[in-house]
C-alpha cells in the first residue's frame, strides 16, 4: 500500500508541474488548471489512503462545505472580482494550515515529545499560515471595497509595533518549542501573527496591493511546506513548495515591474503617503477637458497609419475586449496598423489584459509589452486609452509626493494623440487624478468602453 500510494503522489506532482508549465500561456492555461486539478484530486485521494486515517464522516463533511461552497463561488466569480477571491481562497489555505498546526499542538502535548525540527517546522506554520490568513481577508476586504482602499496607517508607531508583534509571535514559539504546553500560549501566538498580518496590509494601498496578494499566496505555500515537513507528508512539501516558489517569483516580477522594493512595500513605505492630488473617487475637478466623439474618433483612427490600443481595467469591466477586436479588425482593413500595450499590472490581476484579449482571439504578436510599447508610442498616431488609469498616469514620474511615483507607465503621451475612453472623470484603483485627461493631446470620450467601441465601429463601417 506504502509503494501504491508514493506512485500516486509521484504522478500528482508530475500532473502539478505539467499542469503549471500550461499556466505560462492563455492558450494553454485552461488545459493547465484542469491538469494540476487532477493532480490535486489524485494527491488528496493518495492522502486518504494513508494508514491512520479516520473521521470519515468529518473528512466527508470538510469534502462537502468545500465543494459546496467553493464550485459555485468559482463559477459565478466576475472576472473582475477574481483578485479577492484569490485573495480569499489564497487566505483560506493558509488558516487552514494554523488550524492544523494548532490541532497537532494538541494531540502531540504541546510538540513536547516530538523532535525538534518538527516544533520548529509546525511553529513556523502557524505564524505564517496566520499572517496569510488575516493578511488575506485584508486584502479581501479591500479590493471588494468593504474596507477603505486607501493606506491605513498609524504612523510612526506602525514600525515599532509591527516588530513588536513579530517579536511576541517568535518569543511564544521560542517557549513552546522549550517545552511550554499551555493551549494559551499557541493561541497568542496564533494572535499575535494574525495582527501582524492585519497590520501589514492595511498600511497598503495605491498600486501596491498586486504585490502584496502574491506575496500572501507565496507564504501560504511557504506555510503549507512547512506544515509538510512536520507531519511528514510529501504531498504538502510538494505543493506548498511548488506554490512558494511560484508565489515568489511573481511576486519579484511584480515589484519590479512596479519599480519597488518588496521590504518596502511590507513596511508601509509605499502608498502610504496617501492619495496626492486628491482627485478620490469624485473627481471633483473643475478644470475644462477636451471633449471627443465616437464618430471623431473613428475618422482619426480611420486616417491613422498606427493605433495603439491601451487597455485596463474599464475594459474588463465593460467586457468590450470582442468589440475591440471587431473595430481592430476594420482599421487592419483598412491598412492601419494595430498594437496593444500591456502594462504588467493593468486590470486587477497579473496577466489580466491578456487573458481578455485572447478571449476575443486578438493575436499573440499584436500584445506589446511596456518596454516595446514605450519604443513604439513615438510612431503612433492614435493612443486609445480603454478604461486604463493608472497605469497611463504621468504623476508616476513627476509627482515625488504620489503614491505610484516611480512605478513604470505606458508613456501614451509621446504618440501624436490620445483618445481616453472612460465614463466620468472618476479616478482608478490607487484613487488619484490624473494629469493625462488635462494634457491638450488628450480627447476624452465619455461612456461605458464597450458602447463607445461599438459606437466607433459603426462609424468605421461608415468610412
Ligand atoms: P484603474 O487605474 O483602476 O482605472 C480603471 C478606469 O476604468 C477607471 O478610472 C474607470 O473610470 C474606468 N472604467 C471602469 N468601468 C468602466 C467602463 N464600464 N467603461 C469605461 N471605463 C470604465 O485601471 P488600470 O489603469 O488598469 O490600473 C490598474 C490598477 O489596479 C493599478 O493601480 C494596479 O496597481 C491595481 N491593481 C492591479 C492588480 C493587477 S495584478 N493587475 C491587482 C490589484 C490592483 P470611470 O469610472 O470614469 O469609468
Amino acid at each position: 500500500m506504502t509503494t501504491f500510494i508514493a506512485v500516486l503522489y509521484i504522478i500528482a506532482f508530475s500532473l502539478f508541474i505539467y499542469g503549471l508549465m500550461g499556466l505560462t500561456g492563455p492558450r494553454t492555461a485552461v488545459r493547465g488548471n484542469w491538469i494540476a486539478a487532477v493532480g490535486m484530486a489524485i494527491a488528496v485521494i493518495a492522502t486518504l489512503l494513508l494508514p491512520g486515517m479516520g473521521n470519515w464522516w468529518l473528512i466527508a463533511l470538510g469534502l462537502v462545505i468545500g465543494t459546496v461552497v467553493g464550485v459555485p463561488a468559482a463559477r459565478r466569480v466576475k472576472m473582475t472580482a477574481m483578485p479577492q477571491m484569490v485573495a480569499l481562497f489564497n487566505g483560506v489555505g493558509g488558516g487552514a494550515v494554523a488550524l492544523i498546526a494548532w490541532v497537532e499542538f494538541r494531540t502531540t502535548d504541546g510538540y513536547a515529545h516530538e523532535p525538534l525540527y518538527v516544533a520548529i517546522a509546525s511553529l513556523f506554520a502557524a505564524i505564517v499560515g496566520s499572517v496569510s490568513f488575516w493578511g488575506s481577508n485584508v486584502a479581501f476586504g479591500k479590493l471588494q471595497e468593504l474596507l477603505p482602499g486607501k493606506p491605513i496607517t498609524l504612523g510612526k508607531a506602525q514600525q515599532p509595533l509591527n516588530i513588536l508583534l513579530v517579536l511576541a509571535a517568535v518569543v511564544l514559539a521560542v517557549v513552546i518549542a522549550a517545552g511550554g504546553s499551555s493551549d494559551w500560549l499557541i493561541i497568542g501566538l496564533l494572535i499575535a501573527a494574525a495582527l501582524v498580518g492585519v497590520m501589514v496590509v492595511l498600511p497598503i494601498g495605491g498600486a501596491d496591493m498586486p504585490v502584496v496578494i502574491s506575496l500572501l499566496n507565496a507564504f501560504t505555500g511557504l506555510s503549507a511546506a512547512a506544515m509538510g515537513l512536520a507531519l511528514d507528508n510529501t504531498a504538502l512539501i510538494v505543493a506548498g513548495m511548488i506554490v512558494g516558489a511560484s508565489g515568489s517569483i511573481l511576486t519579484n516580477l511584480m515589484a519590479k515591474a512596479m519599480n519597488r522594493s518588496i521590504p518596502a512595500i511590507v513596511a508601509g513605505g509605499f502608498g502610504g503617503g496617501g492619495a496626492s492630488g486628491g482627485g478620490g473617487a469624485g473627481g471633483g475637478e473643475d478644470r475644462p477637458v477636451r471633449s471627443t466623439s465616437a464618430a471623431d474618433a473613428a475618422i482619426q483612427m480611420a486616417y491613422a497609419s498606427r493605433v495603439m490600443v491601451v487597455p485596463g481595467y474599464g475594459m474588463a469591466v465593460a467586457q468590450a475586449q470582442h468589440a475591440v477586436r471587431e473595430m481592430a479588425d476594420l482599421l487592419e482593413g483598412k491598412g492601419i496598423e494595430v498594437l496593444y500595450a500591456i502594462h504588467p499590472v493593468a486590470g486587477r490581476m497579473p496577466g489580466h489584459m491578456n487573458v481578455l484579449l485572447a478571449e476575443a482571439d486578438v493575436p499573440y504578436e499584436s500584445l506589446k509589452e511596456m518596454d516595446e510599447s514605450n519604443s513604439q508610442f513615438p510612431q503612433t498616431d492614435v493612443a486609445l486609452v480603454i478604461g486604463a488609469n493608472d497605469v497611463t498616469n504621468p504623476a508616476a514620474q513627476t509627482d515625488p509626493s504620489s503614491p505610484i511615483y516611480g512605478m513604470p507607465i505606458l508613456n501614451v503621451t509621446s504618440s501624436r494623440s490620445v483618445i481616453v475612453l472612460k465614463r466620468s472623470m472618476s479616478s482608478g484603483f490607487a484613487g488619484i487624478e490624473n494629469e493625462l485627461f488635462f494634457d491638450p493631446k488628450t480627447a476624452m470620450l465619455f461612456g461605458d468602453a464597450k458602447s463607445s467601441v461599438s459606437e466607433i465601429v459603426e462609424e468605421l463601417k461608415g468610412i
